[in-house]
């Protein structure tokens, strides 16, 4: 396996998915990590990240210089490699020029990491200060016209430095180097697969939970899916699964998820439906965020009552990933600057002394879902667009009301059949309609018309942190168009949503 140190690059989730995408593990760690810990994880390498930090600043991130003499081959890259330099006895100084970029990189020792690489390629550099001198036994391997020291080894003790990133795509021979550092140097095998990993997690979960029983809450995405069928395969039936229907999800997907989860999965469902409360709660709400408050509030009290019918449990299990783990443990450990708010039913093992079972929390969702895949789970489930926890709630601009609720899922459900009929379901990272709180004037069938607008948006994106609006075919959203006006009563207009993320959200509200 491979350690990364999180110095608080925005790229360091993007190195560990590299190593993995090598099906070598990988595993993020802050600065803080002592040698001992290290040491006892017995990685086969050392990757320091980039980071927004001048060696120089107060308070600049760094870890044990013991790291360099545990004979562990070690690859710091910009910042990372800045750290290595400074603390081994180079110079790093703040460069005349920032250096920001596509930069051309001249390569001149064709060994260690850049075996296989031409002399002459490009590389994405992002760095203010730059090495000056180099400490004993370290040789420049790679030159910028910027930065005479764009890449040095110590080939001897097996240490590495890039100025450059060799994990962004901007870096077109940055795959070989990294796979030069894990395999070449590192000596590291190809042993990370889904098989390994479920076999690994259902042992874990069985010597963890023992003959006790585990409440999972299931909304039918993927995370908590895969979760439920993983712990499923572990406990069997000591596993129970909570499903609160809120009222508020797309057009028979309550009924088609039961079907799914009991008769094709086999798991032990607790099927609540808890709509007229919700929905009662709902009514004469417009603020979005008073929308979410109630939402949250009534599914945490609706779970929590009946997970306390089900005697002898003493575990909760979540489908939290390793960014949320990573983002809440930079808050704490790290430098990385970004935390983004769960929407996971957080408050709950405490409230309720239950012990937490986070089977995914080490995987990204794309190896989620290529769990899901190993598993058995059906292609339906395995890649369902995200939707979110207030359900259409937050997709009715205003009042969320039964008849409304009607028209929003009556569009949706054309708009997604269209969407998957022209195969751009899983193209897409959503797509869904808005019910929008005015009306405008039409004419049908020589008639004037006063009925609803609703949007339509689709957005492609890889983690929902930025977004584009999708480029779909004008025939496409012709056909979307017609059909939503001709086959929904109560709406004479369609638009389509051309905002990106920054600076709007994906959803409306
Ligand atoms: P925004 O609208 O912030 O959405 O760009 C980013 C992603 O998060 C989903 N989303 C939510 N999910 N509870 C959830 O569980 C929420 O309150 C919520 N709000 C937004 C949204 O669908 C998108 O995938």
């Amino acid at each position: 396996m491979i350690i990364v140190i999180d110095f608080g690059s925005q790229y360091n989730q993007l190195i560990a998915r590299r190593v993995r995408e090598n099906r070598v593990y990988c595993q993020i760690e802050p600065p803080g990590i002592d040698v001992d810990t290290i040491r006892s994880l017995k990685p086969d390498g050392i990757i320091l990240s980039g980071g927004p930090a001048s060696i120089y600043e107060k308070n600049s991130p760094g870890i044990d210089p013991a790291i360099f003499d545990l004979g562990i081959p070690v690859l710091g890259i910009c910042y990372g490699m800045q750290f290595m330099m400074h603390t081994l006895g180079g110079k790093v100084t703040r460069a005349k020029k920032r250096e920001y970029g596509f930069a051309a990189l001249g390569i001149c020792d064709s060994g260690g990491l850049f075996e296989g690489i031409e002399a002459n390629t490009t590389c994405w550099m992002s760095h203010g200060d730059s090495i000056t001198a180099l400490p004993d036994g370290f040789a420049i391997t790679a030159a910028t016209d910027n930065t005479p020291i764009a890449a040095t080894a110590n080939p001897r003790k097996r240490l590495f430095g890039l100025q450059f990133h060799p994990e962004v795509a901007h870096t077109p021979a940055g795959g070989r180097m990294l796979k030069n550092f894990l395999f070449e140097i590192c000596g590291c095998r190809r042993t990370w697969t889904m098989k390994t990993f479920a076999r690994h997690t259902i042992a874990q979960i069985r010597d963890a939970a023992g003959d006790k029983k585990v409440i999972l809450g299931l909304s039918g995405g993927v995370d908590s899916s895969v979760a439920a069928v993983l712990i499923h395969k572990a406990i069997a039936a000591r596993l129970t699964c909570i499903f609160v229907d809120n009222g508020l999800l797309r057009q028979n997907e309550a009924g088609r998820l039961k079907t799914l989860f009991k008769q094709h999965l086999h798991l032990n469902i607790r099927y609540v439906n808890a709509s007229r409360l919700f929905l009662t709660a709902l009514e004469g709400v417009v603020d979005p965020e008073r929308k979410r408050k109630i939402i949250g509030k009534i599914f945490m009290d609706v779970f929590e009552s009946e997970a306390k019918k089900i005697k002898g449990a003493e575990f909760l299990a979540q489908g939290t990933l390793y960014p949320d783990i990573i983002e809440s443990q930079s808050a704490f450990g790290g430098p990385t600057s970004i935390i983004k708010s769960h929407h996971n039913v957080g408050g709950l093992p405490k409230k309720m002394k239950l012990k937490l079972i986070e089977p995914l929390k080490l995987l990204f969702k794309d190896e989620v879902r290529a769990l899901g895949s190993e598993l058995g789970l059906p292609d339906e489930l395995v890649w369902r667009q995200p939707f979110p926890g207030p359900g259409l709630a937050i997709r009715i601009i205003g009042e969320v009301t039964p008849a409304r609720l009607r028209v929003l899922r009556n569009v949706d459900a054309v708009l997604l059949e269209e969407i998957r009929t022209a195969g751009y379901y899983k193209k897409v990272w959503q797509s869904f309609a808005v019910l929008l709180p005015i009306k405008s004037v039409g004419v049908m069938g020589d008639k004037r018309t006063y009925e609803n607008i609703v949007a339509i948006r689709a957005v492609t994106s890889k983690d929902a942190m930025t977004a584009d609006w999708a480029r779909l075919p004008q025939k496409l959203l012709a056909k979307i168009s017609n059909r939503i006006i001709n086959e929904v009563s109560g709406v004479n207009r369609v638009v389509y949503d051309i905002s990106s993320k920054p600076p709007g959200t994906i959803e409306w509200e």
